[in-house]
């Protein structure tokens, strides 16, 4: 009797600690993440625009190829990424990708404000660079120039690589990292150097446009929990007031091939993990299973 009252108190302690204690610290601690909305990508406060003509859309994107390349289509950007940043701080994204990654909505009302769009006070890309209907048009080229599928990492690379490195996977802002050798005499690895020189140089002109150097991404996943991450790259003013890093405009199936990516390189060991827990739970069955045998062929005779 009296080890069935001990064990009464401890399984009441145990179930405040889990339901009551745990997630009100959680709501305390974490309070302006639970209170930020989530929209799921759907940007409500834009403008849907028009209908916009993809044919007339093509016509108009002479205005942009200036600054940005749409490689898919045969153009290429017209700056590397470190004369890029010189002029503009940041190097204006290769537009190919753009209409699989981003929303329709967010696109048009971005051609006609981006710092509207973004919630920044301020953006290396100009406003007004085509009325509202131009916008749309434009928007409906990209997406139909989008291909139908695109790879977690082209997705993280269109919509978050000209800010963030990952150096896990030796990504940089200005591309990926090139395998290089060192001089077998001299041991000196000058294409290395040469290139860390321009990551350099992007970076401090990154710097300076945002007021900072943005994080390195490759274990933000274990950092931070899925729901800030989520509800951060929906709406980053939500969480960080004030902050420079823009609204991105991901789609909601854009963002969720980024979340891949930024997993896949900061918890590689995961799928191996989920792969073990069916064989886990398989010895358990079996091991419950032969005790049982056991126990019958102890007790047999015995009663
Ligand atoms: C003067 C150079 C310049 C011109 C012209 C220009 N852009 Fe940009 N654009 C930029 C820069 C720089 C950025 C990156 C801004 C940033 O990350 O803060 C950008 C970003 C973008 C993005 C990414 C938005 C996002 O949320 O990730 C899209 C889409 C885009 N531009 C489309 C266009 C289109 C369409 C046109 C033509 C109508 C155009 N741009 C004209 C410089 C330019
Ligand atoms: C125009 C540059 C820019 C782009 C594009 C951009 N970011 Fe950022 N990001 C920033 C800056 C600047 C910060 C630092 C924010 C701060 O501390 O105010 C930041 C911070 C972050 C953080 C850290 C937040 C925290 O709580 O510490 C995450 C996560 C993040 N970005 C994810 C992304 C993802 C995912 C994308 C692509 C969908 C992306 N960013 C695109 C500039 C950018």
């Amino acid at each position: 009797m009296k080890e069935l009252k001990v064990l009464a108190v401890v399984v009441f302690f145990t179930l405040v600690t889990y339901w009551g204690v745990e997630p009100y610290a959680h709501s305390v601690m974490h309070k302006n993440v639970e209170e930020a909305k989530f929209e799921n990508f759907q940007y409500k406060d834009l403008k849907a625009p028009a209908k916009g003509d993809p044919a007339k859309g093509k016509a108009l994107v002479a205005a942009c190829v200036s600054c940005h390349g749409i490689k898919s289509q045969g153009m290429k950007a017209p700056m590397d990424p470190v004369a890029a940043a010189q002029a503009y701080g940041v190097v204006p994204p290769d537009l190919s990708n753009a209409g699989a990654v981003l929303d329709e909505k967010f696109i048009a009302n971005f051609i006609v404000s981006p710092t509207h769009a973004g919630l920044v006070k301020k953006s290396a890309m100009p406003g007004g660079m085509a009325d509202a209907q131009g916008a749309a048009d434009i928007a409906a080229y990209l997406k139909s120039i989008a291909p139908k599928e695109i790879k977690p990492k082209e997705a993280f690379e269109f919509a978050c690589g000209r800010c963030h490195a990952v150096r896990y996977d030796k990504w940089t802002q200005i591309g990926q990292t090139p395998k290089t050798k060192a001089d077998i005499k001299t041991g000196v690895d000058l294409a290395k150097m040469d290139f860390e020189k321009k990551v350099g140089q992007y970076q401090l002109k990154l710097a300076g446009y945002l007021g900072k150097l943005p994080p390195d991404l490759s274990i933000i996943v274990r950092a931070r929990s899925e729901e800030y991450l989520k509800k951060f790259v929906e709406n980053p003013q939500h969480i960080l007031h004030g902050t420079a890093m823009p609204r991105v405009g991901v789609s909601k199936e854009g963002y969720e091939k980024i979340y891949k990516y930024l997993e896949e390189v900061g918890d590689p060991s995961k799928p191996k993990r989920e792969a073990v827990g069916p064989w886990v739970i398989g010895y358990f069955v079996l091991f419950s299973f032969l005790a049982y045998l056991w126990y019958k062929s102890q007790w047999k005779g015995l009663k």
